[in-house]
């Protein structure tokens, strides 16, 4: 038997017992007389004692971190005041009898401490290998086995059949580009890595399997940053006979499982919010609302100023706390900001005693437009007011983003904050040529109320509103879903609204249109990104902290060299040809 116990897992009660226990050397003391390891496994840290008087097969002294030891000994109490109340093994010691190097080690290229912050990513990524020994990625992986193990219980317990979509497919129009892979029986013709399994789950419940749901690799050639990777994982579902309520239902209990797996607490309920009420409150669709500093409009306030900057389709402002005695460089820099999200200005008030404000503008405004800031804002003596005036959607989203530089808490605080943003607009904006550009896949349905408005054109189709839904929690979009389109017709006019003409629709997806020609049920589905959810119980700020094989945000491996060039039979049994890199 290698081991009779796991390293983690002595405690008092198994004082004067002999174990043997094996593991890595996860720190030393060796002060010439005895000699302390800490040995690890996967289950924690005990302190080992050797007397090197006693074991002298090995040189004791050599023995350097990392290096792979078994030990049989004896379990004994520390001697009082060597207690480590921080450590679970703390109270006792195995006073090693016999000590056998499995390995030798090289000295590690950085410490494997409880966390990596002070390393360099790169460095972590290419020894990922050791990078995971440390406690902080044993925990975010061990939590990411249970989540998923509580996802799918949660899903299996409720009818929803597992089934694996594929990944060489056609590209699926998730909005971002598609990594490709070239066909080797079909030189110059490619696959496309599946973005999302959008477009199988829609024609699983065509195949009437009713319940679907799959934690589904996806692939997405984007621009990378701290909850976005290439390839991610989806928690991913699809109902027949069902609508917005029933899939809300069932993806907040899986969530709520998996978060109390974890936690040993439910979700709790999740409040809801209409998306046109979040980009007014909040200046976002993912809004955070583990804190205030909501987005209050001024108009009443400002109403008739003779202040021009604040004759505008909008003037908003946010409150930030405390902030009075911000440094003019400081404002200034905000300023900047402000002018960089696209507004035409920003102003600023320091909110002194007696509520009177400090601000350049200060003069212009009338006392009672000046008490009316304050009192529409609820300011107080020492809180900084910010305001911009503009165009009404411009003027949310720079004050959504300055609510967040300058009021967002870490992620890891105040618990998860969930919430349902609803009512999504079906089109996002319009191309230069009026086009709707949709807002989420184009086979959402649109509102039921807001059928008539899809003969509009201009401005008036960014009024129709859609079944789609996100659900948000600290202010990352987790996932979103949509009840789908399932008529023929509808599909076709939703096609040529946005442009797509018969013939690419045939091309891209004349297999989901003819498929819905043989009776395509209602339906309507969801998926959010499990390494999302996983970073956000595990309080970290990065998905990479939550996968054992990232990339870096350069899209690089630096573990295994991808992406890297593959050789000339390759190329030529692909019938690819590489164009030299331009210099
Ligand atoms: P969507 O494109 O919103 O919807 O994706 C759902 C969720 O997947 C996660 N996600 C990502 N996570 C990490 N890295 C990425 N690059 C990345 N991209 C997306 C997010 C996101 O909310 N088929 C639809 C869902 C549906 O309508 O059923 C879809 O894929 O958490």
């Amino acid at each position: 038997m290698m081991r009779t116990h796991e390293a983690g897992t002595i405690r008092a009660e198994h004082a004067d017992t002999e174990v043997t226990i094996a593991g890595w050397v996860a720190a030393r003391r060796d002060h010439g007389g005895v000699v302390f390891f800490d040995l690890r496994d996967a289950s924690g840290v005990v302190q080992v004692v050797v007397d090197p008087e006693q074991i002298t097969d090995d040189d004791v002294h050599h023995i350097g971190r990392e290096w792979v030891l078994q030990i049989i000994g004896t379990v004994r109490p520390r001697p009082a005041g060597t207690v480590n109340a921080d450590l679970p093994t703390g109270e006792v010691e195995v006073a090693a009898r016999t000590l056998t190097v499995l390995n030798r080690a090289e000295p590690p290229p950085f410490p494997l401490s409880e966390r990596g912050d002070d390393v360099d990513e790169v460095l972590r990524l290419k020894h990922r290998y050791l990078d995971l020994r440390r406690p902080s990625m044993q925990r975010n992986l061990r939590m990411r086995s249970t989540v998923n193990a509580a996802l799918r219980t949660a899903m299996i317990d409720r009818g929803f059949v597992e089934i694996e979509t594929p990944m060489l497919i056609a590209s699926t129009p998730e909005g971002a580009r598609d990594f490709v892979v070239p066909s080797r029986l079909s030189p110059g013709e490619f696959y496309a890595l599946p973005q999302s399994p959008q477009l199988f789950k829609q024609l699983l419940m065509v195949g009437g399997l009713d319940r679907y749901f799959q934690i589904a690799r996806c692939l997405r050639d984007e621009d990378l940053r701290g909850n976005r990777q290439f390839e991610f994982m989806q928690y991913d579902m699809e109902m027949s006979f069902a609508g917005q309520a029933d899939v809300m239902e069932v993806v907040a209990a899986a969530v709520s499982t998996a978060v109390e797996t974890v936690t040993g607490a439910p979700l709790g309920t999740i409040a809801e919010v209409t998306w046109a009420e979040a980009m007014e409150r909040y200046g976002s669709d993912k809004p955070d609302t583990r804190f205030g500093m909501e987005l209050t409009d001024l108009a009443d306030a400002v109403a008739g100023t003779e202040f021009k900057a604040f004759h505008a389709a909008a003037v908003k402002g946010i409150c930030v706390p405390g902030a009075a005695d911000s440094s003019r460089s400081t404002l200034d820099g905000l300023v900047d900001r402000a002018k960089g999200l696209g507004a035409a200005g920003l102003v600023w008030m320091r909110v002194k005693a007696g509520n009177e404000l400090e601000s350049p503008i200060a003069k212009f405004l009338s006392e009672s437009e000046r008490s009316g800031i304050v009192t529409a804002l609820g300011a107080a003596a020492g809180d900084l007011v910010l305001i911009v005036a503009g165009e009404r959607r411009r003027t949310n989203a720079v004050l959504g983003a300055l609510r967040l530089d300058l009021g967002r808490p870490p992620v890891s605080e105040g618990g998860l904050v969930p919430l349902w943003v609803v009512d999504f607009p079906l089109f996002e904006a319009l191309t230069d040529d009026g086009r709707p550009i949709p807002a989420h896949h184009p086979f959402t349905q649109p509102h039921v109320d807001d059928f008539g408005l899809l003969g509009a054109t201009g401005e008036a189709l960014l009024e129709v509103r859609s079944q789609a839904y996100d659900l948000v929690i600290n202010g990352w979009e987790l996932g979103s879903g949509s009840v789908r389109i399932h008529q023929p017709e509808l599909q076709a006019q939703i096609f040529s609204m946005l442009g797509i003409d018969d013939e690419t629709a045939q091309a891209r997806f004349g297999f989901l249109l003819e498929a819905f020609r043989y009776g395509a049920p209602p339906h309507a589905g969801f998926a959010f990104g499990v390494d999302r959810l996983v970073a956000l119980l595990a309080g970290e700020e990065s998905i990479r902290e939550v996968i054992a094989f990232p990339k870096t945000q350069s899209g690089a491996d630096p573990l295994t060299g991808a992406p890297s060039p593959i050789d000339a039979t390759q190329l030529r049994e692909l019938g690819l040809t590489v164009k030299p890199r331009p210099t």
